[in-house]
């Protein structure tokens, strides 16, 4: 059973990528059970980037522990090392990092290195590794846009895969951060249910009653469609191979880190749909 850390509980806690998908809503759900989250971005309220080491120290002064997402570049494992160090250093005694259950299912390297530096900084750490955002479908372009247009070309197939709630990750992630029992601990995050990305296309469909098809096409293909809108090759390969480990099915299975961590089950893809129908961001 866990208990309220009071160690935590005197001692704000730094939200690295505090604007961002997870990070603002662990920092909102931080302030509702009463705890003091230090909101660390580049455009946050304490200025932190990754790319610019004399942020860090004035960034991490004061928390006790901190929430990390990490800097996503080819790097990010050097860095995280780097900066960890600066956190123990000045005083931070857990650590909690937002990694991803992708890595787990393709056996990346790259991610299971930034997870490495965490454990072996010195503090208390727990790692967090949750399957694809439901948020990606209302906060992030790739997807979004999409949506709004109308028609959804994506290189996953009928993959399945079971979609969480960034609410959930933040319930979790502040779990880990303020309660005991966590402490060297790796948990695969999901939703409740495995969904193709069609299924959820055809929920967002229902319930803004907008025709929005989803057209499954060839990884190639997606590249292409990527580059024409402007990105570049190489994150749109990148894309499209994460994208494409979904048609693989190796997402195809649910986990428990958020009935584990909160002790409730984990809210449901349509759950979201209707939270988030009402705030017009898929109607163009
Ligand atoms: N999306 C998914 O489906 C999914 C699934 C599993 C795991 N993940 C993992 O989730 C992580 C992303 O987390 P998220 O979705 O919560 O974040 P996000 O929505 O992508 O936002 C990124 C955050 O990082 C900050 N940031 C960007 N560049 C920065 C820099 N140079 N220095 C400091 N801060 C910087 C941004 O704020 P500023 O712009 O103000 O700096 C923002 O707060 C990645 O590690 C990804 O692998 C994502």
């Amino acid at each position: 059973m866990t208990v309220l850390n009071e160690a935590m509980n005197d001692s704000p806690i730094l939200v690295l990528g505090g604007t961002g998908k997870t990070g603002k809503r662990v920092a909102r759900q931080l302030t509702e059970r009463g705890f003091t989250p230090l909101v660390a971005s580049r455009s946050g309220e304490r200025r932190f980037d990754w790319q610019d080491r004399n942020t860090w120290a004035p960034a991490v002064a004061g928390a006790g522990a901190a929430y990390l997402v990490d800097s996503q570049g080819e790097n990010a494992a050097a860095l995280m090392a780097e900066f960890a160090e600066v956190a123990v250093k000045a005083g931070v005694r857990r650590l909690v990092l937002l990694s991803a259950r992708a890595w787990e299912q393709a056996g990346d390297e790259a991610g299971f290195a930034v997870e490495r530096a965490v454990r072996d900084s010195g503090a208390g750490w727990t790692v967090l590794r949750p399957t694809w955002f439901a948020q990606n479908f209302s906060e992030e372009a790739f997807l979004r846009d999409p949506v709004v247009s109308g028609e959804v070309r994506l290189p996953t197939g009928e993959g399945l895969e079971p979609f969480i709630d960034a609410e959930d990750i933040a319930a979790s992630a502040v779990a880990a951060l303020v309660e005991d029992g966590h402490d060297g601990a790796t948990y695969a995050l999901s939703g409740p249910r495995v969904m193709t990305f069609g299924d959820c296309v055809r929920e967002i469909a229902e319930a803004t009653g907008r025709d929005i098809r989803y057209v499954p096409v060839s990884p190639q293909e997606y590249v292409e469609l990527v580059v024409d809108r402007g990105a570049d090759r190489g994150y749109a390969e990148f894309a499209a191979g994460l994208l494409a480990d979904v048609a693989s099915g190796s997402g195809d299975y649910l986990s428990d880190g958020v009935q584990r961590l909160t002790g409730r089950e984990p809210r449901d893809f349509s759950q979201y749909v209707k939270d988030t129908a009402g705030s017009g961001v898929w109607q163009g």
